[in-house]
């Protein structure tokens, strides 16, 4: 297993939809699933999807640790989700600071449902369902967009709310999603 290549912003995979993985459980998976593991632990990232190393299947991963620089920061349980489903529990939406590992370098500001229902299965097929809200949905939103060929610059409403992460957080190490 290892860390692979992550696509940029233009590279035409990650405008695709990805295609529903049908088989559980096969040695395919499993080493997609370690790839996008090392890739993110690589890399520093909140998640990833699997379009982002150049695989059109719809499998994401996330999660965030508590970081005792940040103590404020919202914990996200690690997750392998294939094949996800959201359900909006909500029409509120409220905008946060995103960035991605297809975009380097930057952040955007994303409005973004702030309470929903997730599900899908691990990389065994075993059934996950969970209801999340905050920085969790927020995430879950951003890695599910990418099975849809979606970046977050395209859900931003105020592109003057869009940079580089050194002139908008000066000195601040940033986690991408
Ligand atoms: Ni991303």
């Amino acid at each position: 297993m290892a860390a692979r290549e992550v696509l940029r912003m233009g590279h035409p995979v990650l405008r695709e939809r990805a295609q529903p993985v049908e088989r559980f459980g096969t040695p395919e998976l499993s080493s997609l699933i370690a790839d996008m593991k090392d890739t993110m632990a690589a890399k520093n990232g909140a998640g990833l999807a699997a379009p982002q190393i150049g695989v059109g299947l719809r499998v994401v991963i996330f999660g965030v640790n508590h970081n005792p620089r940040y103590p404020d920061a919202e914990e996200v349980p690690f997750t392998v989700l294939v094949n996800p489903k959201i359900l909006l529990l909500t029409r509120e939406v409220e905008e946060g600071w995103e960035g991605c590992l297809s975009v380097p370098g930057m952040r955007g500001l994303v409005p973004r449902y702030t309470r929903l229902r997730y599900s899908g299965f691990d990389g065994e097929g075993l059934a996950i369902e969970r209801e999340a809200e905050g920085f969790h949905a927020r995430v879950v939103q951003h890695e599910c967009d990418h099975l849809d060929g979606i970046l977050y610059p395209q859900r931003m409403t105020d592109m003057s709310k869009f940079g580089f992460n050194e002139e908008l957080f000066p000195g601040e190490d940033l986690v991408d999603e």
